[in-house]
């Protein structure tokens, strides 16, 4: 495991989500109230862009055609990618924000 600083915690406003390229993979980080989850942001169906769906209730809808996954543990909640993503540690130092990657 290996930690990547990827963002200031001050460049995802609350209530929103950026998507950073770290380590060959593109990564969706969510801040929900001042909390943060970090996600692949590759949609598996068909690589639509996670970082641009909508959150409600923990979780985030693909954007491009509905699929829904949990932000915590990256799993669908639906049956349409019919796969999940990956789900990654976010660690807060100040105002540095990292995520793990193995
Ligand atoms: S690309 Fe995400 S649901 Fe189709």
């Amino acid at each position: 495991m290996a930690l990547h600083r990827i963002a200031a915690t001050t460049d995802i406003p609350s209530g929103e989500a950026r998507a950073f390229g770290v380590a060959g993979r593109r990564i969706a980080v969510f801040n929900i109230g001042g909390k943060f989850q970090a996600i692949d942001d590759t949609c598996p169906h068909d690589g639509g862009p996670l970082s641009e769906g909508m959150m409600e209730d923990d979780c985030v809808t693909c954007p491009w055609h509905g699929a829904t996954f949990e932000l915590c543990t990256g799993k669908e909640q639906t049956s349409l990618a019919g796969e999940d993503v990956r789900s990654y540690d976010v660690v807060i130092e100040g105002e540095d924000l990292s995520v793990e990657i193995e």
